[in-house]
């Protein structure tokens, strides 16, 4: 059984698209083992409530530093001793300590073709943003594994998306995440519980 932990910033939809995977045995292997948010109160922490799965909330906010949160933030990933981390939506540098620790164990999901319209300063809507005013006509998802870099590390799995003459970047967000970001994400995971 792979352990994973899920770690989170919003509202979820993703960390929803693993749950429902695993729930339906369309990810096999696989047991979810915490869920750890940046920020109290967001929708994400309800979601692992509702679906019986341990939580936490470590945000910066409670931290004199940066350090002491990265230590506290790395403490608590140990705590669920996951053999791999899944960045759902989570806005927040990956201290190198954690990136050190776990090497080729965590992955994200970004939501454009990497390596379009990512790296520092895109993410969530902004990207969408980015890509329309660029007049890009294919977008996508992409799920690949963390490295030092922002959005660098190796590619494991893409889906694109096409881009419709009055797309808006809400609109397009929500398609990218319907048809690709919540398949892709739960294809990831079992590609790795099960190779
Ligand atoms: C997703 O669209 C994800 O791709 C994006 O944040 C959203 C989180 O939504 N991540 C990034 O932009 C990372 N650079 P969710 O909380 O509903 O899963």
């Amino acid at each position: 059984m792979l352990r994973v932990v899920v770690m989170v910033s919003g509202g979820g939809t993703n960390l929803q698209a693993i749950i429902d995977a695993v729930a339906d045995k369309t990810v096999t292997n696989t047991q979810i083992v915490g869920v750890i948010s940046n920020n109290y109160g967001v929708y994400a922490l309800e979601r692992a409530k509702n679906a019986g799965i341990d939580s936490a909330v470590v945000s910066p906010k409670d931290f004199e530093n940066r350090k002491a949160f990265n230590d506290a933030l790395l403490e608590k990933v140990n705590s669920y001793k996951p053999d791999l981390i899944v960045l759902a939506g989570f806005l927040v540098v990956i201290p190198e300590k954690m990136i050190d620790a776990y090497e080729n164990k965590i992955i994200n999901i970004h939501p454009s073709l990497i390596p379009s319209f990512c790296g520092t300063g895109y993410y969530g809507l902004k990207v969408h943003e980015a890509a329309l005013e660029r007049g890009v006509k294919v977008t996508g998802a992409t799920v690949h594994y963390v490295d030092k870099g922002t959005d660098t590390g190796p590619i494991i799995m893409q889906k694109a998306v096409y881009v419709k003459e009055d797309d808006t970047p809400k609109t397009l967000q929500q398609r990218v995440m319907e048809e690709a970001e919540w398949k892709l994400l739960p294809a990831a995971i079992n590609k790795i519980a099960n190779s």
